[in-house]
């Protein structure tokens, strides 16, 4: 089957259509992925500002629909999805009520997605064997959320734990905004931290690894952009700060961040006997977390299976939406889609 999917949660506007086959193996070919970026719009603000993204969301959807139809070669679908939440109200309602209208207009039935579940999802979108997965420790780790989730079967999540303030994502944007760089800060500072060369030079920088220690699974990153800020500030008073500073101190964010994450994530899988590692979300593209992921996993854990999703799915798109709604089509979920409503606070745990 195909199926058109919408997703505008956040800044970005996205139509994709997928085929999809199989059952207890599923295929998926992806037609068209379009994702149509507000990054420069926002750049400005330093972060996404909702009504300015939802005005924009509502002019691009069907420009964006038009070019991944023309894209796929305009093929026959079956379903349609969308995503309802999390994420911002009015960005997800304007994503909603394209696709209803689209749904009445042409008679089709509209599968509506969480976002989370949708970049844990994603991870499927290359063939696969589904059995032997679970129970999986899952991190989503994007601009708006930070959490570790125990997948005890497809659609069965427990949330261990989540961020207490800033999601991991926002830490690399504000930290990044604070050096002077460009929103979105994540892959600035991946870039900065590459160009960063350990020498006798060093400033030495050290940033706090933030509740790395504490035995439960939760997160917080706003303490670290405190002490990126403070270290700055003090620095700054002196003299100008040079292009190492900045590098050194892109490196060591990223690191520290990393650090939490992997500590956090290795702990919960060894306590929980995971048989996979599963990771998602736009933090997820960044290239040092994945190779240090990669190492520490076959060194602590070599038994457990990492899944990682490929770059150009790990920040926002739709195709991860239509892969998701093919797994609930397969389980039988359809709703009327009269009924279908965005929800900024959806919870992965939480029925739609
Ligand atoms: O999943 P996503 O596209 O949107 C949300 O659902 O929030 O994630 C966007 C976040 C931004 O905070 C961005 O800075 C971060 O992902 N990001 C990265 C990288 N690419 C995107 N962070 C670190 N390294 C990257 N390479
Ligand atoms: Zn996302």
């Amino acid at each position: 089957m195909v199926i058109l999917a919408v997703e505008t949660s956040c800044d970005d506007t996205c139509c994709a259509l997928i085929e999809a086959r199989g059952k207890k193996r599923v295929y998926f070919k992806i037609l068209s992925n379009i994702v149509s970026s507000q990054t420069k719009i926002h750049r400005k603000f330093g972060g996404v500002y909702p009504s300015l993204a939802k005005r924009k969301h509502q002019k691009n959807l069907p420009l964006v629909l038009k070019k991944a139809l023309r894209e796929a070669k305009n093929p026959k679908f079956d379903l349609l999805s969308v995503t309802v939440g999390p994420g911002l109200e009015p960005c997800l309602w304007t994503g909603v009520n394209f696709a209803k209208n689209l749904a009445e207009k042409w008679n089709l039935p509209l599968i509506p997605i969480n976002h989370i579940e949708a970049h844990i999802f994603v991870n499927f979108i290359k063939k696969h064997n589904a059995s032997n997965l679970f129970p999986a420790i899952c991190l989503v780790v994007s601009g708006g959320h930070t959490q570790l989730i125990l997948v005890n079967d497809f659609m069965d999540y427990k949330i261990l734990g989540e961020t207490r303030d800033d999601a991991a994502g926002e830490c690399f944007d504000k930290t990044a905004r604070i050096l002077g760089l460009s929103y979105p800060g994540g892959p600035e500072i991946a870039k900065r931290a590459k160009n960063f060369q350990k020498s006798k030079k060093n400033l030495k920088i050290s940033l706090p690894r933030p509740m790395i220690n504490q035995k439960n699974y939760d997160f917080s990153f706003s303490g670290l952009k405190t002490a990126v800020l403070y270290d700055f500030k003090n620095r700054s008073n002196k003299k100008r700060l040079s292009k190492n500073y900045i590098n050194e101190m892109a490196a060591e964010i990223q690191q520290a961040i990393i650090n939490v994450l992997l500590r956090k994530t290795l702990k919960a899988a060894k306590n929980h006997k995971a048989k996979t590692i599963i990771l998602g979300g736009g933090v997820a593209a960044n290239e040092k977390l994945r190779r240090d992921f990669k190492e520490k996993t076959k060194k602590d854990l070599p038994k457990i299976k990492l899944l990682l999703p490929e770059i150009k799915f790990c920040t926002d798109n739709a195709a991860m939406i239509g892969a998701t709604a093919y797994f609930y089509w397969l389980k039988g979920g359809k709703k009327n889609w009269k009924e279908i409503k965005a929800n900024a606070n959806l919870k992965i745990d939480e029925s739609i």
